[in-house]
């Protein structure tokens, strides 16, 4: 049997940092575990632009097409602002998720011991936080047509389309109550119905589907802005969180925050399965370029790590590696590892870099071994 295959699309900003210590992870097991993977990498986002006048060319969409699991680190930042829309950096990322049927966004926001205090709400609302906000990745408002800028009379006029079909719901329902039973048995979907038809047909086709499939997962329902006041008002009763395109990018920077840092949160974006039988996949870290840090060595790499961690997971079935690496990476802030972004500005102490962190993650997989 051959390796099993990866793509790694670095990407702009602090993706090539980050990247870089996932390349470290990758060699580790390799080197330890007996788990080879054919690596190859490619260009995304603005450097693509730069070389070749696209975010994405169509030699590395196949490449995407072909592998076992992509690999994805960040995209975008200022230099691109001023691009049309049509090769802007996010349009590369936005056709990979399209054209791979990316639907099923699966983001965890998991609150490390380590780093409760952190969090700007207090310890008690935080602790032991364990939520996972499935995120439909392959319609809505992202992609609805009409769209565009056009002139009405004397003034422009900004056209999105909210589309939603009764299949697109129903198979990201079916992945967020498939992962409820493997969790805490429960789901609340949130939409707008009380203004939206499509929050109106959401909420209906998610309740039928519960109801012909999954009756044994408890089902509930919010609207979509109650479930924001509900996350930071009390994050842990929510176990799987389902929710359409925009809403779940937003509520999923949100509930990221409340875990204490943006660089620690993974995400997993699954379609349906391959030939092979394992599900088309990116992994990417949910933070995103931070041009502002970008090539300092500050950027934190727990997020692409653990990134990688759910592809031993879902990808490749290997459970009990991917709580492995997930273990290590809490021993490292257990030990008080950390890089910038997990320190209140305490005078006088030194943070690890991207690379130091990295270290500390193998050395603690190392320990692992022994
Ligand atoms: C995310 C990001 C992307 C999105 C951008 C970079 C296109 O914010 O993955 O959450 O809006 O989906
Ligand atoms: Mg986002």
């Amino acid at each position: 049997m051959s390796n099993p295959s990866l793509l790694i699309l670095p990407g702009d900003g602090i993706g090539p940092e980050v990247m870089a210590e996932v390349r470290k992870v990758i060699d580790w097991f390799g080197a330890n575990r007996g788990l080879t993977f054919d690596v190859d990498e490619d260009l995304v986002g603005g450097c693509a632009y730069d070389a070749h006048g696209t975010p994405l060319t169509d030699a590395t969409m196949e490449k995407a097409q072909a592998v076992d699991a992509v690999l994805l680190g960040a995209v975008g930042g200022p230099k691109y602002d001023s691009l049309d829309f049509s090769v802007k950096p996010e349009r590369g990322l936005l056709r990979l998720r399209k054209e791979m049927d990316l639907y099923a966004n699966l983001r965890p926001a998991q609150c490390f011991d380590a780093l409760a205090d952190f969090s700007s709400l207090k310890h008690d609302v935080v602790a032991g936080l364990d939520i996972m906000i499935v995120r439909e990745l392959t319609s809505g408002v992202y992609f609805g047509e009409p769209r565009g800028i056009v002139r009405e009379g004397n003034e422009r006029v900004g056209i999105n389309t909210q589309r939603y079909t009764e299949s697109e719901i129903a198979r990201v329902a079916r992945a967020a109550f498939e992962l409820a039973r493997k969790r805490d048995n429960r789901v609340c979907s949130m939409e707008k119905a009380n203004v939206m038809e499509s929050g109106v047909l959401w909420r209906d086709v998610v309740q039928e589907v519960h109801d012909a499939e999954y009756p044994d997962v408890e089902l509930s329902h919010m609207y979509a802005d109650a479930g924001a006041m509900q996350l930071t008002r009390w994050p842990k009763q929510f176990d799987v969180i389902v929710t359409d395109n925009l809403f779940g990018d937003l509520l999923s920077d949100l509930a990221a925050m409340l875990t204490g840092s943006l660089g620690m949160l993974p995400s997993a974006s699954l379609g349906a399965p391959m030939a092979n039988g394992r599900p088309k996949a990116l992994y990417e870290p949910v933070h995103g370029s931070a041009p502002d840090i970008a090539g300092q060595g500050k950027a934190n790499p727990c997020a692409c790590i653990l990134s990688f961690a759910m592809a031993l997971r879902y990808s490749f079935d290997l459970g009990e590696e991917a709580t492995r690496l997930e273990q290590a990476v809490q021993k490292v802030l257990a030990d008080g590892v950390r890089t910038a972004d997990l320190m209140q500005s305490e005078a006088g102490a030194t943070p690890a870099t991207t690379a130091q962190m990295g270290d500390a993650v193998i050395a603690a997989l190392q320990a692992s071994q022994a």
